[in-house]
């Protein structure tokens, strides 16, 4: 096969619209399907349903060569490596849901000619699992990394590929390899299981770098030392590295909580109890809550206060809302008694029923009118520039200024009379 081989992707959320865009701009016909029929209207009209920065671009700059579809069988008609990028979330038990990957591959049947290449994440054994069951269907697990807010330049610039195949599947692998080739990345070829596990590992990794931080944030905060500075000194360290370093309100979002759960479980189904992870999930659970404390501190009871929300997805760039610190917050706020009002540049509409309790409002300025409290949850750029010092001080009834993500201008605000709480400092 050549490097202009048919693709096919299975599911176009997130990394699906990504991966079809991208494969698209690489000069590859690509076949989309997901069975919300919505998403794919609109995607074949080229408007995106996620706020992903660069990505309507893609899609409406390679629409001739991008074909959106609800109907399985097209896909399977003209591509034969299927890229899975179905959803895979948690159940109660914190183990990963793959009813949708089950349903995939029940409407795949039998097939000889296809592959799946599994770039949802799943645990460390479904491949295998699956490979049992289908002997017929070629297997490759291809682990996206791409992080929300810089999607595409991630796919298009990646610091690896996995690849992981197994046995008669090595020939589809040489393919899904192939596809990669202009990206210049380093590709990690392996079996599927340890592809499985490289992106699991990963995930774990990174939450448990963030946990760390926050845990020494909390400790400075007692002690006196300031986190942004012992962040610096740390980050310089090339055994350390400066990413995934800073201290906030806790992570969210739709992969780390659920792939540290996920990865958790997995260990103690086979017996293993994963400790370090275990205190992972608990020191993120506890961060999203300190805010409240923080809040008391200064407000006494928060019954009948007024807070404002700054920021409700779980990032910057992104108007994804999943297992986002602002809903634990608007809950927690709501259950002390508070009236929250929050607002967010992209994320609003997504987390109306979401935010329990809270009511979004159209502009910052909204959110702040007459609070007791401003709480900011996410560093969109914007809320850096609004008038602290005049307009949002003026309009808050106590100006008190909790900084989720130590991202404000703290001297100016102090010396403007407001009082800041940071984190770790
Ligand atoms: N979002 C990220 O940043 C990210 C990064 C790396 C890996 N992942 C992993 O990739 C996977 C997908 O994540 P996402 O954020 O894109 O999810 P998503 O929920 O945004 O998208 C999943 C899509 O699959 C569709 N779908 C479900 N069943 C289907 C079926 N049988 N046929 C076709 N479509 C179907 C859904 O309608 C949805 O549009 C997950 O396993 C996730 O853990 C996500």
């Amino acid at each position: 096969m050549t490097e202009r081989e048919p693709i096919g992707v299975i599911g176009v959320g997130w990394v699906g619209a990504v991966t079809a865009a991208c494969f698209a701009e690489l000069g590859h016909e690509v076949w989309a399907r997901d069975i919300v029929p919505e998403k794919i209207e609109s995607l074949s009209r080229g408007e995106l349903p996620i706020h992903e920065p660069g990505l309507s671009e893609l899609i409406t700059g390679n629409a001739e060569r991008l074909h959106f579809t609800t109907d399985m069988q097209e896909v399977v008609d003209h591509a034969q490596l299927l890229f899975v990028c179905v959803d895979t979330p948690p159940t109660y038990s914190g183990d990963a849901d793959l009813s949708r990957v089950e349903a995939v591959i029940a409407e795949l049947g039998d097939s000889d000619e296809h592959a799946l290449v599994m770039k949802s994440t799943v645990p460390v054994g479904t491949g295998r699992s699956i490979q049992r069951r289908r002997e017929g269907i070629g297997y490759v697990s291809n682990p996206e990394f791409l992080k929300e807010g810089s999607a595409v330049a991630d796919f298009m610039n990646p610091d690896r590929v996995v690849v992981g195949a197994n046995g008669g599947s090595e020939q589809y692998a040489d393919r899904v390899e192939a596809l990669y080739t202009p990206l210049g990345a380093e590709v990690v070829r392996t079996d599927v299981a340890s592809a499985e596990m490289i992106k699991l590992a990963s995930n774990a990794f990174l939450a448990t770098k963030i946990s760390f931080i926050n845990e020494i944030a909390n400790v400075s905060e007692e002690l006196g030392a300031d986190v942004r500075e012992v962040s610096r000194g740390m980050g310089l360290d090339d055994r350390i590295g400066p990413k995934f370093l800073q201290a906030g309100v806790g992570f969210g979002g739709s992969c780390f909580p659920k792939d540290v759960q996920a990865l958790k479980q997995l260990a103690g189904n086979s017996g293993y109890h994963f400790q370090l992870l275990t205190a992972v999930v608990e020191v993120n659970e506890l961060q999203k809550r300190r805010t409240i404390g923080k809040l008391q501190k200064h407000l006494g009871s928060l019954a009948g206060k007024e807070v404002a929300l700054l920021g409700v997805a779980f990032k910057p760039d992104t108007d994804d809302v999943r297992e986002a610190t602002s809903l634990v917050l608007a809950g927690r706020l709501a259950g002390e008694g508070a009236h929250v009002r929050a607002f967010d540049p992209v994320a609003g509409a997504k987390a109306e029923d979401m935010l329990a309790g809270a009511r979004i409002v159209e502009s910052a300025l909204d959110a702040i009118d007459g609070a007791d409290a401003v709480v900011l949850v996410t560093e969109w750029p914007e809320f850096r520039e609004l008038d602290w010092t005049g307009e949002v001080k003026r309009r808050m009834r106590v100006p008190l200024v909790v900084d989720g993500r130590n991202f404000l201008d703290r001297e100016q605000l102090v010396e403007a009379g407001f009082t800041y709480e940071g984190i770790g400092r």
